[in-house]
């Protein structure tokens, strides 16, 4: 089951006009909630990017955070898995094809759930394949618009390639993956690239830092230099959870497997979610 402006119906029977701004021009707005045993995880998190995304491209939110709540719940209830992957997606809604924007146009709401997998156990036994690669987007990459053509070559640059994601380089730092956020391991000290406008503001990120209290870390600028002489490299997403690189550009990182810091933030993840899977909603302050 889906939810389309405002009902819930199977997802065969779920129709856009083509004139959808979403469909001409990746005119809209979208989040990714990870879901588990039928819990949303940080959601407050998660509407308030979604708040700051259509701020960023001027569209009005439809729902408050609470309506938003009462919707998600609804979704994952008409749904059969435990874990779910909520995916929300707001358009400009339905006008004549004109970039400027429509007048007294509704938007066109969207949401769809499907199961979350966890992690593959052989993805954190032995770490995955990533590629470097020009961040070649735009300089809102910290609005998370459907408009996702670069990101969707770039990820196929990596698939291409034997690996799974491509790490993203600009003028020489490292902004983040395709669709992921990047920490990089060295000497025993996590670092990870400032939020800016060149990448996602990521929650998982957020998780990780707050997760890293107790482990020496930085967060600033990461030159390339630093991403290939990293003991270890983790990609952070929603969908992925913590995933260690352990090849880089076919290079081995680090001792070419995940490494002991990984080891411990992964399980400093899996119990900060059981315990915040226990307590309830799953926003911040865990
Ligand atoms: N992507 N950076 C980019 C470009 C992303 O697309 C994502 C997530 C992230 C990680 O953000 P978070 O931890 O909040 O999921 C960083 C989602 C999962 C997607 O597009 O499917």
């Amino acid at each position: 089951m889906i939810y389309l402006n405002g009902s819930f119906l199977p997802l065969e029977q779920a129709r856009i006009p083509v004139l959808d701004r979403g469909f001409i021009f990746g005119d809209g707005i979208y989040e990714v909630i990870p879901v588990y045993s039928r819990q949303p995880f940080r959601l407050a998190e998660h509407l308030s990017r979604l708040e700051r995304s259509l701020a960023g491209i001027r569209l009005p939110n439809p729902h408050s955070a609470a309506e938003w709540a009462v919707k998600i719940t609804e979704l994952i209830a008409h749904n059969p898995w435990e874990d779910q992957s909520v995916y929300l997606h707001i358009t400009r809604g339905v006008a004549k094809r004109d970039h400027a924007f429509p007048q007294n146009t509704p938007p066109t709401v969207m949401m769809i759930s499907s199961p979350l997998a966890a992690p593959a156990p052989e993805h954190l036994a032995r770490g995955v394949s990533a590629v470097t690669a020009v961040d070649n987007r735009w300089l809102r990459c910290d609005i998370k618009a459907i408009s996702l053509l670069p990101n969707v070559l770039l990820r196929q640059q990596a698939v291409d390639a034997g690996a799974v994601e491509a790490i993203l380089l600009r003028d020489g730092m490292l902004t983040e993956g395709a669709a992921s956020n990047v920490f990089v391991v060295r000497n025993g000290i996590l670092l990870a690239p400032p939020k800016s406008h060149l990448m996602l503001p990521g929650i998982t990120y957020d998780v990780v830092l707050e997760l890293a209290a107790t482990i020496p870390h930085e967060v600033r600028p990461l030159t390339e230099t630093e991403l290939r002489g990293a003991h270890e490299i983790w990609l952070t997403s929603s969908t992925r959870e913590i995933t260690p690189v352990t090849r880089l550009d076919g290079q081995p990182v680090g001792a070419g497997e995940p490494g002991p810091l990984f080891r411990r933030m992964h399980g400093l993840y899996q119990e900060f979610k059981a315990a915040v899977m226990r307590g309830g909603a799953g926003t911040s302050g865990g």
